[in-house]
């Protein structure tokens, strides 16, 4: 199979509509990263998503709609799920929810479980083929399991290239890190499965205080378990010092010196900025021949910092392999 790149116009999307209708793959873009999407209610179509990502069956999907009504009839909305669903989609939030209609969302897309992730993306070519569809897309990142998330149709190119049936290629994505991901299946709690492209403060603003999940609690999201966003060289982070064969990831106008290579996620010290170069430049250190090992200056842990630290803390992982 050839992977045909589809303009982000009336025809290119009218040809990704076709073809996920007929339970192809087809990347789009998102605001956050270019996502692998399926149509949520065929399970043919869905199990070709993990085959083509190589991701466990155990790890769930989170299901993008292009319409508050369409959310309404596959999850179970309380009012702090309407509270932040007025406030932030379309947008870079995912919710966890008790799931409703269990024929627009097969088992394969939850792993089985009684919640899914929902999410409305606020990107405008996500939308326009979403509500073209009017059905519901699970969609991960478009990127093998494990690697790092693509921010660009070259980067789904890279990693699943003749393993889907097309990518919708619009640029680069504007915000660069996945959603954030909240789980609002119990009552009592908000728990942060994963922080995201949405800073937690804007979140509390709205449902007060999140909750972590206890350490001794079972795992609530499996794709977050271990090591991910892997580049394939070793990761340092929170260096002063570079040595003379490694990359250097760099953020604000304090560079550490003498680093074969360095790149800067935001010389202004714009953590929106760094969101949105973070997995373009770790990519190019990744590439780059003279680079032997990747070096990654103290990131301040505010506003999408948390996000940020969160990728690089997992992509430096060396006790569990990649999935
Ligand atoms: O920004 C994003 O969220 C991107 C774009 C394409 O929308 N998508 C994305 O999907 O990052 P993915 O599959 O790479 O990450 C989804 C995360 C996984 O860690 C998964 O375990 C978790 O959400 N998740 C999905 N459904 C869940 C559920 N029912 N309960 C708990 N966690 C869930
Ligand atoms: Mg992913």
């Amino acid at each position: 199979m050839r992977t045909r790149i589809l303009p982000p116009d009336e025809r290119g999307l009218a040809e990704a509509a076709r073809i996920l209708r007929q339970g192809g793959l087809v990347a789009f873009p998102t605001e956050t990263v270019y996502g692998l999407g399926a149509v949520t209610d065929d399970p043919a179509a869905v199990a070709r998503i993990f085959e083509a990502k190589g991701r466990p069956a155990h790890n769930p999907l989170i299901a993008h709609v292009g319409s508050l009504e369409l959310a309404h009839r596959i999850a179970v909305f309380d009012r702090r799920a309407e509270a932040l669903a007025a406030r932030f989609w379309p947008g870079p939030l995912t919710l966890v929810l008790p799931l409703a209609d269990r024929r627009l969302v097969v088992p394969a897309v939850t792993a089985g479980l009684a919640t899914v992730a929902v999410r409305m993306p606020a990107h405008p070519v996500a939308l326009a083929l979403l509500r073209r569809l009017g059905r519901p897309l699970a969609a991960p990142s478009a990127n093998r399991s494990g690697r790092t998330s693509p921010t660009t149709a070259a980067h789904v190119l890279a990693d699943l290239e003749g393993r889907i049936e097309a990518v919708v290629d619009a640029g680069p994505c504007p915000v660069g890190v996945e959603s954030t991901v909240v789980d609002l299946s119990e009552p009592e709690r908000v728990l942060l499965l994963r922080p995201g492209g949405l800073a937690r403060a804007a979140i509390e603003a709205v449902v007060g205080p999140l909750a972590r999940p206890r350490a001794e609690e079972p795992p609530r999201s499996p794709g977050l378990v271990g090591r991910h966003y892997a580049p394939t060289k070793p990761l340092r982070l929170d260096v002063d010092e570079v040595g003379p064969d490694e990359g250097l990831l760099a953020f604000g106008a304090r560079v550490p010196p003498g680093a074969r290579v360095t790149l800067n996620l935001s010389p202004a010290g714009d953590l929106a900025e760094a969101a949105r170069n973070l997995f373009r430049m770790l990519r190019e250190l990744d590439a780059h021949p003279e680079v032997r090992a990747i070096a990654v200056v103290p990131i301040p842990a505010e506003g999408l910092g948390e996000a940020i630290r969160d990728r690089l803390r997992r992509a430096a992982r060396t006790d569990t392999p990649a999935v």
